[in-house]
């Protein structure tokens, strides 16, 4: 047994902006979150890099390549040993489809806060506008 503290497991979603927009993926499943928004993402492997991991599900999940870039905001605690956060994708190749998504949409600042946005995304607003403020 490692005498190494547990690290948290991760979940990551991909912040990926485009010509002033942030894109957005409208969720399908559980029940109730079906119908909001988030930044797209998911469950990083055992032995897979945050990195990695969120280029696979961004792959998986919208048909493209992404280059993970610096992290944005801060952590969201899903459950204990389970934490989620956002990282800058910077799209390499492909046009996003959502595969896994009902829909996907690209919103500028004002439209951000318009949008229902799950509860845990709303936590990184304040770092999402000031990027879409600044480009
Ligand atoms: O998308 P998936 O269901 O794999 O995500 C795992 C967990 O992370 C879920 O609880 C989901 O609600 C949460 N999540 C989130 N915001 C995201 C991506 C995932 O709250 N942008």
């Amino acid at each position: 047994m490692s005498d190494a503290p547990a690290r948290d497991r991760e979940v990551v979603a991909g912040a990926i902006f485009r010509e002033g927009r942030l894109l957005l993926a409208q969720r399908t499943s559980p029940p109730a979150l079906a119908g909001r928004w988030e930044l797209p993402g998911g469950k990083v492997e055992e032995f897979e890099s945050p990195q990695n991991a969120l280029a696979r599900e961004l792959l998986e999940e919208l048909a493209v390549e992404v280059r993970c870039g610096a992290r944005i905001g801060v952590d969201v605690p899903l459950s204990p040993g389970l934490v989620l956060r956002a990282y800058r994708a910077e799209l390499v190749s492909g046009e996003p489809v959502a595969l896994d998504h009902a829909q996907l949409t690209w919103v500028d600042a004002e439209e951000l806060l318009s949008m229902d946005l799950v509860d845990n995304d709303r936590a990184w607003i304040p770092e999402l506008l000031a990027e879409l403020s600044a480009l």
